[in-house]
């Protein structure tokens, strides 16, 4: 069972400029790109992920991730990072001064095709160059698991092939492994299924969680996760978020929303609410379509009231 000591802070690693922004129609200019990014640092998040080092061709959302690092803070106590699949991407996040790196691979062998064209095994093979230049550069990895409860090709997932890869990729070299419920339709209840086999062999200081919110589940997950002593969680500034490779899945949790949640709960996150809503308004009116944030759809409501 879940004991119920929640954690007294939680660190936040913001997704929405690399999760977000890789699933929108439009590619958005670099430097609307690096103003919402700094603009998520003066909200208080210390974690953010600024973009991938993947092929232009699959996401050409991301192709400039060279530049926008070109334009973030070097000096900053933010840690900025990005996704490095291969040897290839690391080479060039390593150029463009990335502050951490993740690779990132499936517990689902379809889902591992569609999304790095690759099995599970030859992805960890690709991931091991990776791993031998972070050490050589001095940089953290960090690893996700997609599909932890569910794949858009396969249904449901078992918790075993989950603590299969995520021990895998500790071994290798990982300092956290982001748990990715991908296509969002894990329940709590799921949640607590997966943490009770992945707990038995990795500490929850080993994990964080990464739900998609398809299925308005994030919360209710993310509160389980706590309840099981996980005290990081990637979330999206306004909802933003999917993954090309998983057709149907929606956004990231809102960043907006966990934080709303924790501050009520007492729990610390060190992000200013307002801030943020305001760095989320930023980028959603660049984009054709209204945030999924409920936390920030009544901030706004409130303040058009007041005006
Ligand atoms: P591949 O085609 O198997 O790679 O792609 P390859 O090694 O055969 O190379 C083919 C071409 O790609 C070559 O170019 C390479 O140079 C180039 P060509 O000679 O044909 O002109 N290439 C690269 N270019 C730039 N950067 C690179 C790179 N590597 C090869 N790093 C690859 C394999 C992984 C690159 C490809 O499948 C890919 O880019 N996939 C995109 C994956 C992706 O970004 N998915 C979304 C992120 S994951 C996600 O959202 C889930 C997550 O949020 C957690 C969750 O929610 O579950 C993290
Ligand atoms: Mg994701």
């Amino acid at each position: 069972m879940p004991n119920n000591n929640l954690p007294g802070k939680v660190s936040i690693v913001e997704v929405g400029a690399r999760d977000g922004l890789q699933n929108e129609a439009i590619t958005l200019p670099v430097k609307v790109k690096v103003d919402f990014i700094n603009a998520l640092s003066q909200a208080g998040l210390t974690r953010i992920e600024a973009g991938s080092f993947v092929s232009p061709r699959w996401v050409p959302q991301m192709a400039d991730t060279s530049e926008v690092f070109a334009h973030l803070p070097t000096h900053s106590e933010c840690v900025y990072s990005a996704l490095t699949p291969n040897e290839k991407g690391m080479q060039s996040a390593i150029a463009a001064g990335v502050g951490e790196v993740a690779v990132f691979a499936a517990a689902s062998e379809s889902f591992s095709h569609k999304n790095i064209n690759c099995s599970i095994a030859d992805s960890l093979e690709r991931f091991a160059p990776v791993f031998t230049l972070a050490k050589q550069h001095n940089l953290r990895v960090r690893g996700y698991v997609s599909c932890v409860m569910g794949c858009p090709y396969e249904g449901a997932i078992k918790p075993d092939a989950v603590l299969r890869v995520s021990q895998a990729l500790l071994n290798m070299g990982c300092y956290e492994i982001s748990l990715g419920d991908t296509i969002g339709t894990g329940t709590p209840g799921d949640t607590h299924n997966l943490l009770a086999t992945i707990l038995k062999d990795i500490p929850p200081t080993k994990l964080a969680v990464h739900f998609h919110d398809t299925y308005g589940q994030a919360l209710a997950n993310i509160l389980v996760a706590l309840q099981h002593g996980i005290s990081v969680v990637d979330s999206a500034a306004g909802g933003l978020g999917g993954c090309p490779y998983a057709a149907g899945s929606s956004g990231n949790v809102a960043t907006e929303d966990v934080v709303y949640m924790l501050n009520g709960m007492g729990i610390s996150t060190g992000v200013n609410l307002t801030t943020l809503v305001a760095a989320s308004s930023q980028i959603f009116s660049h984009l054709n379509r209204p945030p999924t944030s409920r936390t920030m759809a009544a901030f706004l409501a409130k303040c058009n009231r007041l005006l």
